[in-house]
C-alpha cells in the first residue's frame, strides 16, 4: 500500500496547473451511455475514480478509449450494451458508479445497480434518487443490495428535492433528458460540475434550462447523439493548493482553474489572512502570511464553502491564531482528520458536526493514516507544515481524486515520496 513520505518546513514557490475535475469527469462519462454515437471529453483528470468508471463502462461493453497521448482525452461509445448492470465488486470501490442509474433507465428502461453503501464520512444513502425516478415511472425494488428500475419510458415529472443532493440532480438531468415531457426539479443542486453536465447534455441535443439554479427543467428528447466536451477544472484540487500555498507562508500560482468557481474560498482565505489575487485569464496567485488568524467556518452546499474543503480548511486553522469552529452540515462524520492532526500536536475538539480548532499549534511530523479521499490531503497539508517526517499511509485515498499531486507538489518546493 503506497505511503507519502513528507519531510515539513519547505516555502511552496512557482506555478501548478489544476487539472480537470474529477466531479465533472464522472457524470461526463456516464452521460455517454444515454447516446449510441461517441462522446468525447478532454480535460479529463488521470486519477483512480476515472479509471474505475471506465472499466464499469466496459463492463456494460460500451466501447472506452484513453489514448496514451493527449491522456486527458476519454472517448465512450455505447453504441448497444450488453446488460445495464453495475455491479457490487465495482461499486464498492467507487460509489459515483450510481450514476449510471439515470441514463440506463432513461435510455434502456432497466437498471440494476448496486446500492453504494456507506463510507467513511456517511451513509450516503440514494433515497432521494430512487424516489424521484418513481415519480417519473419507474418501478423500483431494492433488495440482495440491489437497486433495480424497470419502465417502459420515463415520464416527465415535478420533482421536489427534500435535500440538495449532487449526484441525485446529475442523475435526474441524465434521465429526464430522454423521458416523455418536461420534468421540472426544485431544490436542485448548484454545484459547477451540474452545469458543466447540463452543458455537455445540450451539446448532445437535450434541452436543459436553469442549471445551476435551484430550479432545473428538462424537456424531454426522443434521442441523443454524440458530442465533444472539455471538462472543467477541478476547483477542489484548485483550492487544496490555495491552501498548501497558505500553510506553508509560500507564494503559489495557481492556473487553468476557474477563480468563479472559488469565491467561498477565497473569501474564506482572505477573512484568515491570507493573500489571494486573480491572475491572467485562469489564475489565482497565493501567499502565505506570516500569521493566520482563526475564523469560523460552516459547511455549506454551492456556492457556499464546499464540504470537500473543510478538511484542509481545518490543517490550515491548526497554524492560525486564536479559534476556530467548524461546523459540517453536509456530513454526519466528517472530521475523521482531526484525531490525525491532533497525533501531530494539534489542539482540535470535536462535538457531533462541531470541530474546535486552537491555534497555532506547532505540528510534529508522524505515522498517520488517511481515511478518505479529501482527508488524506488535509493530512499532507499538516505535514508540509510539520516538523520533521510524516508518513501518510494508504494514500489510494488520495489517487482516487488528485492527479499526480506528489509530482505538483515536489515541482512547488515540497519534500514529498512516494514510496510503496
Ligand atoms: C457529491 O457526492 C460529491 N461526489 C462529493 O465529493 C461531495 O462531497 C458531495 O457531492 C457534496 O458536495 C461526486 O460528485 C462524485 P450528496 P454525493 O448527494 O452526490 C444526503 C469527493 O470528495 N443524501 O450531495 O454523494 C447525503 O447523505 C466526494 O470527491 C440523502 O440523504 O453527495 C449527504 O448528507 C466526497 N439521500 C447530503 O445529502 C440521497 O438520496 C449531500 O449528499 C442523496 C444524498
Amino acid at each position: 500500500m503506497d505511503k507519502f513520505v513528507i519531510e515539513g518546513g519547505a516555502r511552496l514557490e512557482g506555478t501548478v496547473r489544476i487539472s480537470g475535475a474529477k466531479n465533472a469527469a464522472l457524470p461526463a462519462m456516464a452521460a455517454a451511455l444515454l447516446t449510441r454515437e461517441a462522446v468525447h471529453l478532454e480535460n479529463v483528470p488521470r486519477v483512480r475514480d476515472i479509471i474505475t468508471m471506465g472499466k464499469l463502462l466496459a463492463h456494460m461493453q460500451a466501447h472506452v478509449e484513453t489514448p496514451v497521448v493527449p491522456p486527458t482525452n476519454v472517448t465512450i461509445q455505447a453504441e448497444e450494451i450488453s446488460h445495464a448492470e453495475a455491479p457490487y465488486e465495482m461499486v464498492k470501490t467507487m460509489r459515483a458508479s450510481v450514476l449510471t442509474l439515470g441514463p440506463l433507465v432513461g435510455r434502456f428502461g432497466y437498471a440494476k445497480v448496486s446500492l453504494p453503501g456507506g463510507c467513511a464520512i456517511g451513509a450516503r444513502p440514494i433515497d432521494l434518487h430512487i424516489k424521484a425516478l418513481e415519480k417519473m415511472g419507474a418501478q423500483i425494488s431494492t433488495e440482495h443490495g440491489y437497486v433495480e428500475a424497470r419502465t417502459e419510458r420515463l415520464r416527465g415529472a415535478h420533482i421536489v428535492f427534500e435535500k440538495i443532493t449532487v449526484t441525485g440532480t446529475e442523475n435526474i438531468l441524465m434521465a429526464a433528458a430522454l423521458a416523455d415531457g418536461m420534468t421540472t426539479l426544485e431544490n436542485a443542486a448548484r454545484e459547477p460540475e451540474v452545469t458543466d453536465l447540463a452543458e455537455l447534455l445540450n451539446k448532445m441535443g437535450a434541452h436543459i434550462e436553469g442549471a445551476g439554479t435551484s430550479t432545473i427543467r428538462i424537456r424531454g428528447v426522443s434521442r441523443l447523439h454524440g458530442a465533444t466536451h472539455s471538462i472543467i477544472p477541478d476547483r477542489i484540487e484548485a483550492g487544496t493548493f490555495l491552501a498548501a500555498g497558505a500553510i506553508t507562508r509560500g507564494e503559489v500560482l495557481v492556473v487553468n482553474c476557474r477563480p468563479d468557481h472559488l469565491t467561498a474560498v477565497t473569501e474564506k482565505l482572505a477573512e484568515i489572512g491570507v493573500s489571494i489575487r486573480a491572475e491572467g485569464r485562469d489564475g489565482l496567485r497565493v501567499r502565505g502570511p506570516a500569521t493566520l488568524k482563526g475564523a469560523d467556518l460552516t459547511t455549506e452546499e454551492y456556492p457556499g464553502f464546499a464540504t470537500d474543503m473543510q478538511a484542509q480548511y481545518m490543517a490550515l486553522a491548526t497554524q492560525a491564531e486564536g479559534t476556530s469552529l467548524i461546523t459540517e452540515t453536509i456530513f454526519e462524520n466528517r472530521f475523521m482528520h482531526a484525531s490525525e492532526m491532533v497525533r501531530m500536536g494539534a489542539n482540535i475538539s470535536v462535538e457531533g458536526r462541531q470541530a474546535v480548532v486552537r491555534g497555532p499549534s506547532p505540528l510534529s511530523g508522524a505515522n498517520v493514516i488517511a481515511s478518505d479521499l479529501r482527508a488524506s490531503a488535509s493530512l499532507v497539508l499538516a505535514g508540509l507544515v510539520a516538523t520533521g517526517e510524516t508518513v501518510v499511509d494508504r494514500v489510494y485515498h488520495i489517487d482516487r481524486g488528485y492527479e499526480s499531486i506528489e509530482e505538483k507538489l515536489s515541482a512547488l518546493g515540497a519534500r514529498i515520496k512516494r514510496t510503496r
